[in-house]
């Protein structure tokens, strides 16, 4: 069985086919991992930017102003940030960690919103001081401590609502239904705005939802939507106050495997805005306010592929082989926490003839220390590269040193260059946060 058509959908788009081989522009990728060293991780920019550009199409099918803030959680760096800032876009943050790096990578604080369910009053401290642009309230404990602090301007703020919607995903991705411990419930988000409107040093100026990550539902991400829009109607009508911004949050499906649904990105949030506007229309008419869209996934898994060398071989009698290569939970724990499915091809004949099914495996010390249960490929000989597409997004943020591993280097390609935007680690940042002790202890 040759495999005639390669699922291009996957790839960047500075990838292709020649003489048999595959190339990232002019980077022949078996050369490359060979070259750079592996596992290591390569964004493709023309990629991270079409997907800007669709996101930038589709929302002109809002009516009002729109606004792309980036998810960091799905992959945070200083010059990520950087490339963001440059074009444009605002970032979403949930930690004292993220802001820290927003805030170096040079993201205007007017464009940072502040997420989370479990805010410190340090985090809180940190997010004003840096004037972040809105902070999300998720809870009413939050609300109280907002209101029990000294500002000395007024802090904007957003409510997050609990819908009570459940998304079609996996069970840990979805964050809308009742009992996540994401969100307001309709009745607090009420209680919640009359504190706020009630509280000279906080303003109310969004409404946000966030019902879960990797849907291809786009019911649910309306009806979230519909909640935001009565909400608002009910904030109109109880207190004449429009508000400014309103955001469905992230959340939508990326292919990772040639059988996953495929899906163009631009009339995906094109639909989105279309219907989004049709409702707000109905309910509160032509003032539009402005549609914040949170993408994580969807605007960068696609750009990142991994290069891992392929080490030593494991016929079974049934047939199978497992491949262990030098990367895996370490790098990409997907697959062991969500039964995240993923292809790969062999860089130096990705179109050619299987030999049977592969099991992809990384060096580390469990079974669960997988990237692919199941695919096919042709003769692999140890020192070969293989390449797994869609590696952009919340591979190497939720990357660990598990069993000593070193995060993998990562590189930026631009239309002629790779550019470097993150080394690999070395062995003295395993010990750098270690003290070692003065003496042996008295028991
Ligand atoms: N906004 C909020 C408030 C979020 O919590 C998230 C993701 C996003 C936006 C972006 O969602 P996206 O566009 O990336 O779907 N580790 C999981 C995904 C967790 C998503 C967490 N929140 C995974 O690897 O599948």
């Amino acid at each position: 069985m040759v495999p005639t058509t390669f699922p291009r959908h996957l790839w960047p788009l500075s990838t292709h086919l020649f003489q048999r081989r595959l190339w990232l522009g002019r980077y022949d990728l078996f050369e490359l991992g060979q070259r750079l060293g592996t596992p290591v991780y390569v964004y493709d920019l023309p990629t991270l930017d079409h997907m800007i550009s669709a996101y930038r199409h589709g929302l002109q099918f809002w009516p009002g102003q729109g606004l792309i803030t980036f998810a960091s959680k799905a992959w945070l760096s200083l010059p990520l940030v950087q490339l963001l800032t440059w074009r444009g876009l605002g970032l979403d943050v949930v930690s004292e960690g993220e802001l820290e790096i927003a805030r170096l990578g040079g993201m205007d604080g007017e464009k940072i919103h502040l997420h989370g369910n479990n805010k410190s009053l340090a985090l809180l401290t940190k997010a004003i001081a840096v004037g972040v642009g809105a902070i999300v309230v998720d809870n009413l404990q939050e609300l109280a401590l907002l209101e029990r602090l000294s500002l000395t301007k007024p802090q904007r703020l957003w409510l997050r609502l609990n819908p009570d919607l459940m998304a079609a995903t996996h069970a840990y991705r979805q964050t809308g239904h009742y009992g996540s411990k994401f969100g307001l419930t309709w009745e607090e988000a009420q209680e919640a705005v009359q504190r706020i409107v009630a509280n000279e040093h906080l303003m109310l100026t969004g409404l946000h939802t966030h019902i879960g990550s990797q849907l291809f539902e786009f019911e649910p991400i309306l009806k979230a939507f519909e909640r935001l829009i009565d909400l608002a109607a009910w904030i109109q009508r109880r207190f004449g106050l429009s508000i400014r911004y309103i955001s469905p949050g992230g959340g939508l499906g990326v292919a990772y495997h040639p059988q996953d649904p495929k899906r163009e990105l631009f009339p995906l949030v094109r639909d989105l805005c279309v219907f989004a506007a049709r409702s707000w229309r109905q309910r509160l008419g032509e003032s539009f306010p402005i549609l914040v869209l949170e993408p994580g996934r969807s605007l960068i898994a696609r750009a990142g592929m991994a290069l891992y060398s392929v080490g030593n071989i494991r016929y079974l009698s049934n047939g199978e082989r497992i491949i262990a290569v030098d990367g895996g939970l370490s790098d990409n724990s997907r697959p062991a926490l969500y039964g995240a499915k993923y292809t790969t091809v062999l860089a130096r004949d990705p179109l050619g003839e299987p030999v049977g099914p592969a099991r992809i495996v990384g060096p580390l010390c469990e079974s669960g220390d997988f990237l692919i249960k199941s695919v096919m490929l042709p003769e692999v000989q140890p020192g070969d590269v293989l390449a797994i597409p869609v590696s952009g997004a919340y591979q190497l943020s939720m990357a660990s040193n598990y069993n000593g591993m070193l995060r993998p280097s990562v590189f930026l390609h631009t239309r002629a260059t790779l550019i470097p935007m993150q080394r690999r680690e070395q062995f003295e940042d395993l010990w750098r946060r270690d003290v070692l002790l003065p003496e042996k202890p008295m028991v």
